[in-house]
């Protein structure tokens, strides 16, 4: 199946959980991914994260699990040791169990920039494990959205304090969105620890400022 296909495009981001290996050491992380030609799937990647060091570390492969799952986005920045990983077949780095489609890629080549670096990766096998078509929900996409806000979170602390209100002020919204949209309390709850995890960095790291 082709990458456009599946959703990927060069011009919108497709949010997607990249899991990599390095050594002995895999990790999982929500990363969004554009197209960048056939077969190619560009990634930008902030430093400061484990993701970055791995792949600065030589890590040649990575897998692009595409999923909705608000709960798998959600572990794989809180919970990243509940994360079940499932091998792969053409690449060395695992899968994540559950999600629609898998996209194994090797790494092409690695630019570095400042505080970021542009990754290519070549695809070398496309999987669909099927999923199918689901109406749409409010609780999913506004947990995710609260998540990155979150991760933006720690960065606006240091540079920009009003930016990083707002962004608190968002996460309250998505918050409120999830809580009105779903009476499940698994899904509930992962949103109020998203707002309590946010509203701490807050204001533990403008004590300290
Ligand atoms: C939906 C979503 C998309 C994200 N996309 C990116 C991205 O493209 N690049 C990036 O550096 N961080 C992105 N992030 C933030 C990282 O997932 C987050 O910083 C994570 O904690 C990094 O994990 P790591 O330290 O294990 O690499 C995204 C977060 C979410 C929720």
């Amino acid at each position: 199946m082709e990458l456009r296909e599946l959703g990927f495009s060069e011009t919108t981001y497709s949010e997607t959980i990249l899991s990599i290996k390095l050594g002995r050491e895999t990790n999982a992380a929500p990363i969004g991914v554009l197209l960048g030609g056939e077969n190619r799937l560009i990634l930008k990647i902030y430093s400061g994260g484990k993701t970055y060091r791995m792949f600065l570390g030589g890590a040649e492969d990575c897998v692009v699990n595409i999923t909705d799952n608000p709960i798998l986005f959600y572990q794989s920045i809180f919970e990243k040791n509940r994360v079940r990983f499932i091998p792969a077949r053409k690449v060395s780095s695992p899968r994540i169990g559950g999600c629609y489609a898998y996209v194994e890629c090797e790494v092409e080549t690695i630019v570095e920039y400042r505080d970021y670096i542009r990754v290519l990766l070549n695809s070398v096998l496309v999987e669909v494990c099927g999923g199918g078509v689901k109406t749409y929900n409010r609780a999913g996409p506004a947990i995710i959205e609260a998540l990155v806000h979150y991760t933006k979170l720690p960065h606006y602390m240091s540079v920009d304090l009003g930016e990083a209100e707002e962004i608190l002020r968002r996460i309250r919204v998505f918050t409120d969105i999830v809580s009105h949209s779903t009476k499940d309390s698994m899904l509930r709850s992962i949103a109020y620890r998203i707002l309590r995890e946010s509203e701490n960095i807050f204001v533990t790291q403008r004590r300290s400022s």
